[in-house]
């Protein structure tokens, strides 16, 4: 079986527009998950944990920056 491919965010941002005012949830997160690696995010609540962990599996646009997904095998 191919092993999984690393997933790579580099300088991701993300701005959320709740009525007119933005809210930063992502300033310029670099990440990166090599196949087999074990990582933790941790931060209280509200720093942007499962903002970043959506945009890096691709649910959720971001507002800058780029996800590299490259292919495996
Ligand atoms: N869909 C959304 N619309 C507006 N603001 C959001 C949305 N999702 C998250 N946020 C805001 O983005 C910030 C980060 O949220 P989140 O990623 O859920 O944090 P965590 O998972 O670390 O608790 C918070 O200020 C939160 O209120
Ligand atoms: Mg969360």
């Amino acid at each position: 079986m191919a092993e999984a491919a690393t997933v790579e965010a580099r300088e991701v941002s993300k701005v959320f527009f709740s009525g007119s005012d933005p809210v930063w949830a992502l300033d310029g997160v670099s990440l990166t998950l090599d196949p087999g690696s074990f990582t933790c995010i941790v931060g209280p609540s509200g720093c942007g944990k499962s903002t970043l962990l959506r945009i890096m599996g691709g649910l959720e646009p971001l507002t800058s920056g780029e996800v590299r997904r490259p292919q495996s095998g």
